[in-house]
């Protein structure tokens, strides 16, 4: 008999990856080699310094939540999709559960499931995949809403401390484990009671080995090197799923500090995609902030945030 694999989970995950948080990463485009030297996370999920990874707004007075509440609901509009209350209600409970603020941020990721509640039926107990998460808030609202279908998160090492240990707020009691390869995956997915897999980005190969229903990218292939961004699309066409959905919405154009210029449309997208849904996203065009007139449109070629729900073409196995 061979050695028996132990896997990490729970805390032990959390503080394996907070020791390896400083190591070299393949997967870290050099935006984010600037960005993770400015923060540290800690095994509980705590930062300190400037973190570039969205808003956890810690105010949570009754004044702040009216005034954000006041701001967001012009833009329920742009979301004119039959789930959005309920999408709403799920990601005010994580907010809640997390000890933030309820945002714009979060109501982003509110409105992507409730556009993706529309098109596509997650009744099947295939896996979902969110790439590059921010404190595990579309995670956390996957596992929610479509509790029989695991969740599995892959980013860099700081960021993945962060989503996992806000989605344990916001699941209590929440069994997770931290995966490595192909074996360790397998191992995680036959046991029932781990419902949250987090995956290392040098580590996506290990995402093979499950049935990836749902993938979901929210502004962030526009900050990955293209080789990373091919062997995502490669892991899609290629895991164990009979078909994979896609959920991608980030900038038609974006040019790292090293010059590499990112186009949307230059994804490795095939004409074998069968496209849902594909414009401009209205929510991550709008903001808005405390200056006057308040609610702001990004304007500008550079500033266009795309989004596409596509049926992916899938490889042949
Ligand atoms: C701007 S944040 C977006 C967070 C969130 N999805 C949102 O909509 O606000 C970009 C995210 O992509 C992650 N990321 C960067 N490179 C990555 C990679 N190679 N694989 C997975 N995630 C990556 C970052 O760590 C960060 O969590």
């Amino acid at each position: 008999m061979g050695p028996v694999l132990t896997l990490l989970t729970g805390q032990n995950a959390l503080e394996f990856l907070a020791a390896r948080a400083d190591e070299a990463e393949q997967g870290r485009s050099v935006y984010w080699q600037e960005e993770l030297g400015n923060f540290l996370v800690a095994a509980d999920g705590s930062v300190s310094g400037r973190a570039a990874l969205g808003n956890v707004a810690a105010k949570v007075s009754a004044f702040n939540t009216l005034a954000h509440a006041v701001l967001q609901f012009p833009f329920h509009r742009l979301a004119p999709y039959p789930d959005r209350a309920d999408c709403l209600r799920l990601g005010r409970l994580i907010a809640k559960r997390q000890n933030r603020q309820f945002t714009n941020d979060n109501q982003r990721q509110c409105f992507t499931l409730a556009l993706i509640r529309k098109y596509l039926d997650l009744g099947s107990d295939d896996c979902n995949l969110v790439i590059g998460d921010g404190y595990g808030v579309m995670s956390s609202l996957l596992l929610l809403y479509a509790p029989h279908r695991r969740a599995i998160v892959v980013n860099l090492t700081k960021p993945l401390i962060l989503d996992m240990a806000y989605i344990r707020q916001a699941l209590p009691g929440i069994r997770f484990a931290l995966v490595s390869n192909g074996e360790e995956m397998c191992a995680a997915l036959a046991d029932d009671s781990i419902r949250m897999i987090g995956v290392r980005a040098d580590d996506f190969e290990s995402i093979c080995e499950a049935a990836i229903g749902l993938a979901i990218n929210v502004v962030s292939m526009q900050e990955m090197e293209p080789p990373v961004i091919k062997n995502y699309f490669n892991l899609l066409r290629g895991n164990k799923a009979q078909q994979t959905a896609f959920y991608c919405c980030n900038k038609l154009h974006k040019k790292l500090s090293d010059g590499t210029k990112l186009r949307f449309n230059d994804y490795p997208w095939r004409d074998g995609d069968s496209v849902l849904h594909n414009t401009i996203c209205p929510w991550s065009q709008w903001y808005y902030d405390k200056t006057p007139p308040f609610w702001h449109y990004r304007h500008g070629d550079g500033r266009v945030i795309w989004h596409r729900l596509a049926l992916l073409e899938m490889d042949s196995k």
